[in-house]
């Protein structure tokens, strides 16, 4: 462990570890990542790294002092606010770039950012389908009271198989809800629709044509061979999703249009023993309605990954047996995680070199190759700060 050259007094000079002394560009990353690959990619665009190792979340206090007076670049958390603030602090030290460490962003004042002039990556493209998958395992836990039933193991109540012990929902050919189709919405309603024959009723802002091509195509081919049909629907109506689906998952991005997207009304709107999965933001939700519906519809449903005030949660809800609730973890495997190192020290390397941004593409395999493009992955406003496109 060594000392931190960016004079901070709020925290504990021993939990900022350095790597590659002699860098001459100096990176601040505020919590360990996984993998090896990401420092070397660091390292050969001559960065020193500090990194803090405390699990506890920084103030943006703590940032601006790791920050300090000579800062080029730095990766962040969702848990973080990356505010004006900050970002100030880091144009001062010679900033140039930040990059969060994950897909969404809501925690990055982007505008101050780019006012700022410093270029903002996200990590996209590695976690689509393992968030998807992890929406997906909420949603079986959920129909199959999963944790209520290893719980009831587990205190050895188990005497003998019955009838009626821990009944569910049945998913196959039910109808899927989703809000919000991009990449890992998306992902998620095809896994849904193959995988148990379920009719889909979609809404986002725009159609997504190409998921749509995908499942008529399936339910076509289905019908075909003599199985059930599968139906695809866009809503232009939330409540219309809300009304007709049996498993509802969201997965919109969070900004002021989608705080409280389902509130106690819209809940109501909701079939009783409908299931609701949320692996998106938390504030999607008004999770002090949910815990009051929850309490009074003991057939309704939930799956979280996300709470509207992490790391806490609504009073009652832990309470709730018809909740699953797990910490955060949609794009927590091995794979994905160093994933997103690998892109987010490639966004900081790519700046830092002055290397064009990637653009519009989801493909971000290319980036975990061992010939990676002389580009930045994803940078949110690279178009802002003056960071030409790949070509
Ligand atoms: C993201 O990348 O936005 C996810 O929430 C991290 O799991």
């Amino acid at each position: 462990m060594n000392v931190t050259s960016g004079g901070n007094e709020l925290l504990k000079e021993s939990l900022w570890e350095t790597k590659n002394r002699r860098g001459r560009k100096r990176v601040i990353v505020t919590k360990p990542l996984p993998g090896e690959r990401w420092l070397h990619l660091l390292f050969e665009a001559n960065c020193r790294v500090e990194i803090c190792q405390s699990e506890e979340i920084l103030s943006s206090k703590e940032i601006i002092k790791a920050i300090g007076e000579h800062c080029d670049g730095a990766i962040g958390q969702l848990t973080e606010q990356w505010n004006e603030e900050v970002f100030r602090t880091l144009k001062h030290a010679g900033g140039v770039v930040y990059s969060n460490y994950a897909v969404g962003y809501n925690n990055v004042d982007v505008s101050a950012a780019t006012r700022c002039g410093i270029a903002v990556g996200n990590t996209p493209g590695v976690l689509t389908e393992t968030t998807a998958e992890l929406a997906i395992a909420l949603t079986l836990a959920a129909a199959r009271r999963i944790v209520e039933a290893d719980g009831f193991m587990r205190s050895g109540k188990y005497i003998g198989w019955l009838p009626t012990l821990y009944l569910g929902n049945l998913l196959f050919g039910k109808t899927v809800g989703v809000i919000g189709a991009g990449r890992i919405g998306a992902t998620y309603a095809r896994m849904m629709v193959k995988g148990f024959s379920m009719d889909l009723i979609y809404h986002d802002i725009r159609r997504n044509h190409d998921l749509e091509r995908d499942l008529i195509q399936f339910g076509e081919f289905v019908h075909s061979s003599g199985r059930k049909e599968v139906r695809v629907t866009y809503s232009k109506s939330i409540d219309r999703v809300l009304k007709e689906a049996d498993v509802i998952s969201l997965h919109p991005v969070l900004d002021t249009s989608t705080r409280h997207l389902i509130n106690p009304e819209r809940l109501r709107l909701m079939k009783k023993d409908a299931i609701l999965v949320n692996a998106s933001r938390g504030p999607v939700i008004d999770e002090a309605g949910l815990v009051a519906h929850l309490k009074t519809h003991p057939e309704f449903r939930v799956g979280l990954d996300v709470y509207e005030n992490e790391p806490s949660t609504a009073q009652g809800l832990r309470d709730c047996p018809n909740a699953v609730i797990v910490p955060h973890i949609g794009s927590a495997t091995g794979w994905t995680r160093k994933g997103m190192s690998i892109l987010a020290a490639a966004n900081i390397a790519a700046v830092l070199n002055r290397y064009p941004a990637w653009g519009e593409t989801n493909d971000m395999h290319p980036f975990l190759s061992n010939t990676p493009p002389k580009a930045a992955p994803s940078i949110v406003n690279a178009k802002d700060v003056g960071i030409l496109p790949y070509s």
